[in-house]
């Protein structure tokens, strides 16, 4: 397979590890980075992919390429940015930046992309698991999707939480958001990701309730959520735990991506 990347932070760097840890047969990488970082990618990869990779800085050289699936890891405004004219192209993209799609302008627009060039683009489960069972019952008619996520205090520093509880001093958990998946996701970007992947594999974005909540009592970041169908009410709760290599990623995001690449690579995709 050939390979495209948008992006080349922790994820991407977290996932050729586990593609190679899982010897993927990826014969060719391009990996689509802002200019001002290209050449530090260049010398990166000229380590770890030798003969097979590229390093470009637009969209049309990343199409040009021609490569066989895109992973769009770069952030919100990369995917505003790149994503439509890759689908455009007819090229396969995985978005993982999912808070984007709050945006339903440019959901809208990827769409028309994706229909146009005759393409798609793929949603992975990300931080959370579960999405399987909860997108396949949507058309058996959903009644809740309830999402908490939980973490430790500061680890909400640098968003709107800060100015509504003292998180430095919290003795016991402090719930500060409770409402829509729409509004999680404008007022909570970082959080942004699983209450729109939860919005779209269920039942949308004003229906999708969500909970955040500061707990000291807690060392990791906790996502669990609650689904009422006709047929199936199930609770999911997953607890990340830090990376010993790098604690800023988000290694079941790694995983789930990664799964969805050796899936178009193996003889069972499960
Ligand atoms: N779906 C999920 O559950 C989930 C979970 C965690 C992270 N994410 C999302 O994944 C994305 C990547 O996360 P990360 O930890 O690897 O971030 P990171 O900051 O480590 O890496 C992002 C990389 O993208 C590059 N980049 C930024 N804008 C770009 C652009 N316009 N064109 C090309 N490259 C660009 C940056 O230079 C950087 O190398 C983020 O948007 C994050 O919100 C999703």
């Amino acid at each position: 397979m050939h390979l495209g990347l948008i992006g080349y932070g922790n994820i991407a760097r977290t996932l050729l590890k586990v593609l190679a840890q899982e010897q993927a047969a990826i014969s060719a990488l391009t990996v689509l980075s802002l200019p001002e970082f290209a050449e530090g990618v260049e010398g990166e990869l000229a380590t770890t992919f030798p003969a097979s990779a590229r390093v470009v800085t637009r969209a049309e050289e990343l199409i040009a390429a021609g490569p066989d699936l895109v992973v769009e890891c770069a952030g919100h405004q990369a995917v505003a940015q790149h994503a439509t004219a890759v689908l455009r192209a007819g090229i396969e993209t995985l978005i993982v930046s999912i808070g984007a799609l709050a945006d339903a302008g440019l959901y809208a627009q990827l769409t028309r992309a994706a229909h146009e060039g005759g393409s798609r683009f793929l949603l992975p489960a990300g931080a959370i698991g579960g999405v399987d069972i909860l997108s396949a019952l949507r058309p058996a008619g959903i009644s809740a999707v309830t999402y908490t996520g939980r973490k430790p205090p500061m680890a909400w520093t640098g968003t709107p939480a800060e100015a509504l509880v003292d998180l430095a001093g919290l003795t016991e958990e402090a719930v500060f958001f409770e409402g829509t998946a729409r509004d999680a996701a404008t007022l909570y970007p970082k959080n942004a990701n699983v209450a729109a992947t939860l919005a779209l594999a269920g039942i949308g974005w004003d229906e999708t309730r969500v909970r955040l909540i500061a707990d000291p009592a807690v060392g990791r970041n906790i996502h669990e959520y609650s689904v009422t169908s006709e047929v199936a009410d199930y609770t999911i709760r997953i607890e990340g735990k830090p990376s010993v290599d790098n604690p800023k990623t988000s290694v079941t995001t790694v995983y789930s991506v990664a799964r969805e690449v050796l899936n178009r690579l193996r003889e069972v995709a499960i």
